[in-house]
């Protein structure tokens, strides 16, 4: 099989090359938006990195042509000045569905997240759902996973516990008392790659989270035992936070804005687990967080 791969320089994408390589015999057309991105690609014969711009449309297909699966990776939660959850979340999947039609590609996976809703008020989860429903209208059949923060050496989530994790005290938004269902970048990959091998008609949303919910104080705290320390947790009003952030924004557009302190202080609600479905063995969230903290 072959696959076609945007946002391979992603986190997930280049867990996911490694993953392609080690598991299957799947050719892979690994798309980024620039060469430089190509440095973390593993080297092999079974991996073809090729530059992708999402405004040129021809060069898109091309770049497809003949890939039986798509898994679209692009994607951002943090704005910046080049990218916006429009340009980012949006367009970019519509140009990719449009050059995987022109292709003939035979399946769409697209990684969404947890709380994705066509009515949301947050302009990120909008996105998603935005982006979710061209999927949906692609005509071509696709399995979409919605996840919840993604954990793996690497991961921006993982780096934010590392770094809090390592303080004597660190100040959290709300205190971090919410809760999450942390998911191993691992095991999506596996349920991606599982995805790209069964095939079905039409297009089935997945929520695909890890196997403990916690609230993210105490996964603070878990990374700290790791490092056999001891830390005191003290709360930064989630209110004073994103007064702060729409004030920077007014200077300094993106970054920690109050929709990116939505996003990571909600309370995950989720109605199915499709780990069963998707043919994943989740790893227990303490050998998750082994695999990036500093011991
Ligand atoms: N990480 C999480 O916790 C999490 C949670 C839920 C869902 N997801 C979704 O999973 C996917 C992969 O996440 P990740 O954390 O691995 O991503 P990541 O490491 O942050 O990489 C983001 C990718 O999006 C590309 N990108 C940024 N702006 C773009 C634009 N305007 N047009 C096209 N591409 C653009 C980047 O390319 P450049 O390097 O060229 O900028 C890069 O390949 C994303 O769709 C993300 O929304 C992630």
């Amino acid at each position: 099989m072959k696959i076609a791969l945007t946002g391979a320089n992603s986190r997930v994408g280049q867990t996911l090359l490694t993953h392609i390589l080690s598991h299957s015999e799947h050719t892979v057309v690994a798309g980024a938006r620039s060469r430089g991105a190509f440095a973390g690609f593993p080297d092999s014969p079974r991996v073809a990195p090729v530059v992708i711009d999402y405004n040129d449309a021809a060069g898109l297909a091309v770049a497809l042509d003949a890939a039986d699966c798509l898994v679209h990776l692009a994607g951002i939660l943090i704005e910046s000045n080049g990218s916006t959850y429009q340009s980012a979340n949006v367009d970019a999947t519509a140009a990719v569905l449009n050059a995987a039609r022109q292709a003939g590609v035979g399946h769409v996976v697209f990684i969404s997240v947890v709380g994705a809703h066509l009515q949301s008020a947050n302009a990120y989860f909008k996105s998603k759902a935005d982006a979710e429903r061209l999927v949906a209208d692609c005509g071509i059949s696709a399995t979409i996973i919605r996840t919840p923060i993604l954990l793996g050496p690497g991961a921006a989530g993982a780096a934010a516990i590392q770094w809090a994790a390592s303080k004597p005290r660190v100040r959290l938004l709300g205190g971090g008392r919410y809760t999450m269902h942390p998911l191993d970048i691992d095991d999506l990959c596996v349920a991606i790659l599982n995805s790209c091998n069964a095939r079905h008609a039409g297009t089935v949303v997945h929520e695909l989270v890890g196997p403990q919910a916690v609230q993210y104080c105490d996964l603070i705290r878990m990374g700290a035992d790791l490092q056999g320390r001891q830390i005191e947790i003290s709360s930064v009003p989630i209110w004073l936070a994103k007064l702060g952030a729409s004030l920077k924004g007014l200077f300094r557009p993106g970054g920690m804005s109050p929709t990116v302190i939505d996003v990571i202080t909600l309370d995950e609600v989720i109605a199915h687990n499709a780990d069963q479905a998707l043919g994943v063995n989740l790893t227990p969230l303490s050998i998750t967080l082994k695999k990036f903290i500093k011991q």
